[in-house]
């Protein structure tokens, strides 16, 4: 922040040079613009509370009034005749690139970015076909108020204004007209646009929660959440500068962990930069595979992210602490991949294939059964793992995968084979080989418990577990 500083005193010389340099981080105007005095004038008046808002921010010491944000010339489509002016209503991503090239450039080749890319996914399905309807301007009113507000709608513009089935919307991958993906009001709330609310965990926790990704309850549950909530007036927040094991040391944040700098490394508004997996799949996977999918450029490997995460941790933990957790941590994600991600992928792909459900995604209780089976406490089980959630990757994980898995989707497999045995032709095949492929399942090392093949010494072992856990239980009455 020290270059701020410092260009308030060269005045109007570096204002232009500074409009001529694209690419140049942000500097204090002299003065407000008299387009932006004539704003505020009546602004005051008539939203005084936004008007109050922007006082408070940053921009309002730096003199970036509502023009330079709102303003715009003539020949864009959501230019607004307003009083004396033309305005947006809508100021994008990169309309603050202007000044902020670094976020924008970062934040737009991102995971963040391109969120509301979810068109064609399972979930969109329920969204707009199972749970809703088109009754509303054409659309589903669950899309436009639900998956929308937290993804990003597409904006449509009619006489200049957006229309109501895609605004108010600060989605985080919002598709903007301008091009340009997403809103920095998602994290940053106008008008006082601050870091230090950013950089607070509940930001975050208002799309990154409850039942398919419950981040933030799992941060909650964790000692890095509770050190958090019994120490936030030592976190520092808002200093302009934030640098773990420097500004603040008390607790980690989603953003000290995900965004923010350490000694060594800068900040970075692309939140895929520390992660080495992707766990939203039914299978996890490294995230080089759906980034490139997606098209973002420069994809680091999974072990620079690694590297880059564990940099953070090490500010406030030793080495080893931190190797033997992510030992951990990858040790969950293989037995949920192996055990139960997989095969339940195999199982689903060969009752579709052999004709043995429908085509149509959530008309039979099986499908519910398995998307919730990765959707939601897979998810949750990996999640709670990846975040020191103990809670989440047992009772609300894993806990849930197997009452699910072996009393509900393992008979209604078995159900499905026996029905398509039954029917004949071409069905008989399919359920033969699917319940070939089931029995090599349920015999495994993983599963073979459940079907009462378990190895004598297994049992033995079992057995002799429960006599000690008795004998011990037993001395306490
Ligand atoms: C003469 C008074 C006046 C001036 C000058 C003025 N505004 Fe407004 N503006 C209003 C009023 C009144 C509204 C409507 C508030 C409402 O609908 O409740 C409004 C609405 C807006 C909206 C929302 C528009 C929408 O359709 O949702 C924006 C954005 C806005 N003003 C920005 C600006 C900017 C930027 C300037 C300066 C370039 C400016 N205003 C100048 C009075 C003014
Ligand atoms: C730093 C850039 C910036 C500045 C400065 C700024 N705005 Fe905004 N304004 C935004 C953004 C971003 C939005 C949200 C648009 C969206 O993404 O949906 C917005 C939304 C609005 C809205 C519509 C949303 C609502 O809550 O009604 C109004 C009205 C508005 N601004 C008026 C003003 C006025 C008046 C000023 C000056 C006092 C001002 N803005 C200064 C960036 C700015
Ligand atoms: C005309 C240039 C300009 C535009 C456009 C602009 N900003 Fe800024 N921004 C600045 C300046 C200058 C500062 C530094 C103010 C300071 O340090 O006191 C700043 C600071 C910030 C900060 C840091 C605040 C803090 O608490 O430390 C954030 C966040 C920010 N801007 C977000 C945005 C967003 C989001 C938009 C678009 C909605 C935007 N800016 C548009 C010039 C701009
Ligand atoms: C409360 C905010 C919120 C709502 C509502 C919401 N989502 Fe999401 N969604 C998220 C977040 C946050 C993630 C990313 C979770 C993660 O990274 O762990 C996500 C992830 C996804 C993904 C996976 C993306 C990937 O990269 O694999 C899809 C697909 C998806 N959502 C679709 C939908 C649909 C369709 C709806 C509506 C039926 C919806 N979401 C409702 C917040 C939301
Ligand atoms: C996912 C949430 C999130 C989104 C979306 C987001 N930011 Fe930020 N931003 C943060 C966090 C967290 C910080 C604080 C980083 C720190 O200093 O620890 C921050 C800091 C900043 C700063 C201050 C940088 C500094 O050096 O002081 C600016 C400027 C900024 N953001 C601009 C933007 C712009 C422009 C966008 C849109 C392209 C944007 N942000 C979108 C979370 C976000
Ligand atoms: C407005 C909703 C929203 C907010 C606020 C938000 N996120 Fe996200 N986030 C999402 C969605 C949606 C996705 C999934 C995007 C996709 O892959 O399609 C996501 C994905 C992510 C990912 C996975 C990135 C990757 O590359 O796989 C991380 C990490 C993340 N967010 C962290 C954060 C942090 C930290 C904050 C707060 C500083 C935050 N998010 C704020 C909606 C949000
Ligand atoms: C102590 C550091 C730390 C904190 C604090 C933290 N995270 Fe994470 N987060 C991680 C680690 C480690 C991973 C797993 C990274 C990997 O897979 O290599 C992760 C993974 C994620 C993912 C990816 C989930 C997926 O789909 O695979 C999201 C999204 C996320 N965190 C969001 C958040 C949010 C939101 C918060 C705050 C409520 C938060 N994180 C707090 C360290 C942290
Ligand atoms: C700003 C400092 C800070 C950072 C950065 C940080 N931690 Fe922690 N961590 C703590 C504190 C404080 C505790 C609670 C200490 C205690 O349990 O006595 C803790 C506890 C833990 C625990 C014990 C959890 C439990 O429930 O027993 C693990 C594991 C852990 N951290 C791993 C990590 C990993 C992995 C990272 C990086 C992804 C990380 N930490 C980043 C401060 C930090």
């Amino acid at each position: 922040m020290k270059r701020y500083g410092q260009t308030l005193f060269a005045g109007i010389f570096i204002t232009l040079l500074w409009c001529s340099m694209a690419g140049a981080q942000p500097v204090f105007y002299p003065q407000l613009s008299k387009e932006s005095r004539a704003c505020v004038e009546c602004h005051k008046e008539s939203t005084p509370g936004l008007y109050q808002q922007w006082g408070y921010g940053k921009h309002f010491r730096g003199n970036v009034g509502c023009y330079e944000c709102h303003g715009t010339d003539t020949t864009d489509r959501d230019a607004l005749k307003h009083y004396n002016f033309r305005i947006h209503v809508i100021v994008t991503p990169k309309n603050c690139g202007r000044c902020h090239v670094t976020e924008y450039t970062q934040f737009e080749n991102s995971h963040h970015a391109k969120a509301a890319e979810i068109l064609g996914s399972l979930d969109n399905e329920l969204a707009e076909v199972v749970e809703g309807n088109k009754a509303f301007r054409g659309r589903s009113a669950l899309l436009v108020n639900g998956c929308k507000q937290c993804h990003g709608s597409i904006i449509k513009i009619k006489n200049g204004q957006p229309t109501a089935d895609t605004w108010p919307n600060d989605g985080i991958g919002r598709i903007n007209i301008d091009g340009s993906r997403g809103s920095c009001t998602a994290c940053h709330f106008r008008h006082t646009f601050s870091a230090a609310q950013a950089r607070q965990p509940e930001t975050c926790g208002r799309c990154h929660l409850g039942p398919d990704h419950p981040q933030k309850e799992i941060y909650e549950e964790s000692r890095h959440g509770i050190a958090y909530f019994n120490n936030k007036e030592k976190m520092n927040l808002e200093s302009a500068k934030w640098v773990v094991g420097e500004d603040y040391s008390a607790a980690p944040t989603c953003a000290t962990c995900h965004m923010s700098a350490t000694l060594t490394q800068p900040a970075t508004h692309d939140i895929g930069d520390r992660i080495s997996w992707n766990n939203r799949p039914p299978v996890s996977v490294r995230p080089e595979i759906p980034d490139k999918k997606l098209g973002l450029k420069d994809v680091l490997p999974w072990k620079t992210r690694r590297e880059n995460m564990k940099e953070v941790c090490g500010v406030c933990h030793s080495s080893g602490y931190v190797d033997g957790f992510y030992e951990q941590y990858d040790g969950l994600v293989k037995l949920y991949n192996e055990k139960f991600g997989e095969p339940g992928v195999r199982i689903m792909k060969m009752l579709k294939e052999g004709n043995l459900i429908t085509k149509q995604p959530f008309d039979e209780k099986i499908e519910w059964d398995w998307f919730e089976i990765w959707h939601h406490q897979g998810r949750r089980a990996r999640m709670g793992a990846s975040m020191m959630g103990p809670d989440y990757t047992h009772w609300h994980g894993l806990y849930e995968v197997a009452k699910a898995w072996y009393m509900d989707f393992i008979p209604e497999v078995r159900e499905r084979i026996a029905k398509g045995k039954r029917a004949g032709g071409e069905k008989v095949t399919a359920a033969k080989k699917l319940d070939s492929y089931l029995t090599k399942v349920l015999n495994s090392d993983n599963h073979r418990w459940f079907t009462g093949k378990m190895t004598p010494s297994e049992k033995a072992e079992r057995e002799k577990e429960r006599q000690s856990f008795k004998k011990r239980y037993l001395r306490k009455q």
